[in-house]
C-alpha cells in the first residue's frame, strides 16, 4: 500500500478522486530557502547538483519543511546537455550560458553524444538516495527538458526573450532543425527512463519557452518531437506536461501527449479544462507572484482556482511556474495548509 500523498498524487494524475488536492511546486527547493542557500555558500550550482547526497538534501528540504505532496528532483534541465561540449556555466545573476552555441547544421555535427548512463551517473545516484529517504511517504517526481526547450538554450546560447537564432535556425536549415531535435529528443527519453528506472515516481517534461511560438510552427516543428519522446516512456508513470504562455497551443500539447497539462496562470483553470476535454488532467496554475503578497491574498487566489475547478477529478495544484527567489518561505508554508484545507472532501 502506498501512504497518502503518494496514492493522492498518483491518483490525481490518473483523474481519479482523491481526499485532498495533491499540492507541489515548482522551484520548490531554491533560492527563497535559508538551508538551500546556505549549502549553495559551500557549492557552485553545478557542484551542487554532481553531489549525490547534497541533491538527495535539498530535494528533501521542501518536503520535511513545507508539507508538500510530491519532492522533485534537484537537478536542472540543462545538466545533459553539458556532456555534448557546449561549454555549459551557471553565472551568478545571469543564470545559465551556453559558451558554444548551436547555430549551423556544422555545429550539430559537432556535438558528441555520450549514453546518459554515463554523461550523468551523479543524477541517477540522487534518485535512488532520495527514494530511501521518502520510502514512499511522497512520491519523487523526475524531469527534463523537452526538445524545444533545450534546444532554445544550445541555439541561443542562455536565456532569450525573441528566440531569433533559434527561429532562423528552424526555418533556414530545417535538416539542422531535424537532426538537433531528434537527437536532443532521444537523450531526453533515455534520461527520463533512466530517473523512472532509478526510482522517479512520475516525471515532467518542461517545455518552458514554447508560448513563443505561433500554433503551426509548434505543430510542425516541435510537435513531431516531443510525442516522439512521451511515447518512448516506460508505460505506467504519469507524464506531466508543461509550458508557459501555451493558451493558443494547449490543444496541440495535448495530442504532443502527457497524462496531465500544466497549466501557467494566464489561463482560467476551469474554462480552460473544459475546453481541453475531461479526459486529461491539469496542474496549476497560481501566479507565484502571488505568493510576495499576504497570506489573506494566497488564499484568494487558491480559492479562486480551488472554485474554478469544482472538485472535479484529475487536479494537482502547483504554481503556473517557479517559486521567485525574492518569495518569502512562510507564505509557501501557508499556500500548502491552505490548498489542504480547503480542498478536503
Ligand atoms: O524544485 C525544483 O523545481 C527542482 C529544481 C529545478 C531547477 N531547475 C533548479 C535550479 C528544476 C525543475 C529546474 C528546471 C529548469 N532549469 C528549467 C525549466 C523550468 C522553468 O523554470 O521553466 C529551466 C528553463 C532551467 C534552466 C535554468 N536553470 C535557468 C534559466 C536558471 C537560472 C534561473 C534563475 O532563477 O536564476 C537555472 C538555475 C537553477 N536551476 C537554479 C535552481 C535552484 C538557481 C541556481 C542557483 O542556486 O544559483
Amino acid at each position: 500500500m502506498q501512504s497518502g500523498s503518494t496514492a493522492c498524487f498518483l491518483r490525481a494524475c490518473r483523474r481519479e478522486r482523491t481526499p485532498f488536492t495533491p499540492v507541489w511546486l515548482m522551484r520548490q527547493a531554491g533560492r527563497y530557502m535559508p538551508e538551500y542557500r546556505a549549502l549553495r555558500a559551500r557549492y557552485g550550482f553545478l557542484e551542487l547538483c554532481k553531489n549525490p547526497e547534497a541533491a538527495a538534501e535539498v530535494t528533501l528540504q521542501p518536503v520535511e519543511k513545507l508539507g508538500v505532496d510530491a519532492a522533485i528532483l534537484f537537478a536542472d534541465i540543462l545538466l545533459v546537455l553539458e556532456p555534448l561540449g557546449i561549454g555549459l556555466e551557471f553565472t551568478r545573476g545571469d543564470g545559465p550560458r551556453i559558451h558554444r552555441p548551436v547555430r549551423s547544421h556544422h555545429d550539430v555535427k559537432r556535438l558528441d553524444r555520450v549514453p546518459v548512463e554515463e554523461a550523468v551517473p551523479f543524477l541517477f545516484e540522487t534518485v535512488r538516495l532520495v527514494r530511501k529517504a521518502l520510502s514512499d511517504r511522497v512520491p519523487l517526481i523526475g524531469f527534463a527538458g523537452a526538445p524545444f526547450t533545450l534546444a532554445s538554450y544550445l541555439v541561443e546560447g542562455g536565456p532569450s526573450r525573441e528566440f531569433l537564432f533559434t527561429k532562423r535556425l528552424m526555418r533556414e536549415e530545417p535538416a539542422a532543425w531535424d537532426a538537433l531535435m531528434r537527437m536532443l529528443g532521444e537523450i531526453t527519453a533515455e534520461y527520463l527512463n533512466g530517473q523512472i528506472a532509478a526510482g522517479a515516481h512520475a516525471v515532467q517534461l518542461f517545455d518552458s519557452w514554447i508560448g513563443t511560438l505561433a500554433p503551426s510552427d509548434y505543430r510542425d516543428y516541435v510537435l513531431p518531437y516531443t510525442r516522439r519522446v512521451i511515447q518512448q516512456l516506460t508505460p505506467g508513470v504519469p507524464v506531466i506536461h508543461f509550458g508557459t504562455g501555451t493558451a493558443g497551443l494547449l490543444h496541440l500539447m495535448k495530442a504532443a501527449g502527457g497524462d496531465v497539462i500544466g497549466l501557467d496562470w494566464r489561463v482560467e483553470i476551469g474554462p480552460t479544462w473544459e475546453r481541453l476535454g475531461y479526459d486529461i488532467a491539469v496542474q496549476g496554475n497560481l501566479d507565484p507572484a502571488v505568493l510576495l503578497a499576504d497570506v489573506g491574498e494566497v488564499r484568494r487566489g487558491v480559492k479562486e482556482i480551488l472554485d474554478s475547478v469544482a472538485g472535479r477529478p484529475g487536479h494537482v495544484f502547483n504554481l503556473g511556474h517557479g517559486v521567485h527567489k525574492e518569495t518569502p518561505v512562510d507564505h509557501v508554508t501557508a499556500l500548502v495548509d491552505i490548498v489542504h484545507e480547503l480542498s478536503a472532501r
